[in-house]
């Protein structure tokens, strides 16, 4: 009797397994099949057929995920985060910076500006070699709200995270910049030790820089150290006439000149950056500068500080040059958080920046351009016909 019932209950369990193994089998091939193919679908369809030119541009075409350097193509270009510092009340350039960022496929975090005049006298670090003396409310906001970047990147798991203003243009082939960038930071021959098996495999940029200068609005090397240099070619460059003297002058100090400028970008230990429009730091390179411009002291400005620190060796840099981030000037007193009235100056419309090869401002206008109604009156009309129109001003 018992063994029967073993048997019952053993070919009931198996019937039972069969019938459940081909539901779940069947239906998870269909279901695969089905969306397999809506993928496809759906992606030939944005690539081949759309008429909209952001498809087209480069920032579409992804080099393979298994190379390091193609992580300059991530959302945040390759570093961990992008923070860009701003005043609360300039919307006017977050809602730029966001729109620009978008077009140019990436994100950026807001880290709010600070007025000075709010920070408490106690909070303000010493000064006691007055190299520069008292600091001026602006410059103490300025400093306040750049180390609280340094803190946020503390306070998260990020390896480095890339500083940047708020009014700031850029190339509109930035992730080709700095994908570039990226493949001579792998093999740079300016590094003091061997690249560890970590940066082989996960850090695009290497880890061995507290501070990579890319916004820098002035530059010189070490004056005994102009042997220290990485040149190479980078087709995003800008011309000779697009480039600020300061570069060219920094450039030919390293060597650079002649048909190679509009050519070439270099990379050589910072020693002499000014300005804080964009720069990389490490989560090592945010703990220095915490140190040495806050827990021990500030002595002026903090990007004049953080050149002084640079030229004393206590932290280490990289300068890009021609650097891939730039001023956008408007002209007029919205250039500035430090003039009151906002008369005057030639808005974005009028606005220029240097140093860049193709703006990405500017290109983003031209890309969101359109004519909704000349797009109606084309629907169904053959190229013929619709040069006619044209011709003929029909609309
Ligand atoms: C989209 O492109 C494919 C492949 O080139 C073509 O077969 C298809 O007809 C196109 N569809 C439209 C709506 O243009
Ligand atoms: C897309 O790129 C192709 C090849 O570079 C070019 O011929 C075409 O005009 C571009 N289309 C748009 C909409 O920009
Ligand atoms: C981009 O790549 C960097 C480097 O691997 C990584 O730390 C970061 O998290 C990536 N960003 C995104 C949005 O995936």
């Amino acid at each position: 009797m018992l063994p029967k019932l073993w048997h019952f209950y053993f070919f009931l369990t198996l019937a039972a397994g069969f019938i459940i193994g081909v539901i779940v089998g069947s239906y998870a091939l269909s279901h695969d099949f089905a969306s397999h193919e809506y993928l496809c679908t759906h992606d030939e369809g944005q690539l081949l057929n759309s008429t909209d030119a952001a498809v087209n541009e480069s920032l579409v075409l992804e080099p393979s995920p298994s190379d390091l350097a193609s992580m300059a193509w991530n959302e945040s270009l390759g570093f961990g985060e992008i923070l860009y510092v701003s005043m609360p009340d300039r919307t006017d350039r977050q809602d730029a910076m966001n729109l620009a960022a978008s077009m140019s496929g990436f994100k950026l975090r807001l880290i709010d500006g600070i007025d000075g005049t709010i920070v408490s006298a106690k909070a303000i670090p010493e000064n006691d070699d007055m190299k520069w003396g008292a600091l001026k409310p602006s410059e103490i906001g300025c400093w306040r709200a750049h180390a609280n970047a340094w803190r946020y990147i503390l306070d998260s798991n990020m390896e480095s995270a890339l500083i940047v203003e708020d009014d700031i243009d850029w190339d509109k082939n930035i992730h080709q910049v700095l994908q570039d960038l990226s493949l001579q930071m792998q093999k740079n021959t300016l590094r003091v030790a061997s690249p560890t098996d970590h940066e082989r495999t996960s850090a695009p940029y290497g880890l061995d820089w507290d501070v990579l200068f890319m916004g820098q609005c002035y530059d010189e090397a070490h004056p005994n150290r102009r042997d220290l240099v990485q040149v190479y070619d980078d087709p995003n460059v800008p011309s000779r006439k697009d480039t600020e003297d300061i570069f060219l002058k920094q450039m030919e100090s390293l060597g650079v000149k002649g048909n190679d400028v509009g050519k070439k970008r270099l990379i050589s230990p910072a020693y002499g950056p000014f300005c804080t429009m964009g720069y990389a730091v490490t989560r090592r390179g945010a703990q220095r500068l915490l140190l040495h411009l806050s827990y021990l002291r500030l002595r002026g400005p903090v990007d004049m500080d953080m050149m002084w620190t640079l030229q004393e060796g206590k932290i280490r840099g990289y300068s890009v040059t021609p650097p891939p981030f730039s001023a956008w000037k408007v002209g007029g007193p919205k250039d500035s958080d430090n003039k009151p009235t906002p008369v005057g100056g030639k808005g974005n419309k009028g606005g220029w920046s240097r140093n860049i090869k193709s703006s990405a401002r500017v290109a983003m206008v031209h890309e969101l351009e359109m004519d909704n109604w000349k797009d109606y009156t084309n629907i169904g009309n053959g190229p013929e016909k619709q040069a006619q129109n044209d011709k003929t001003g029909a609309k």
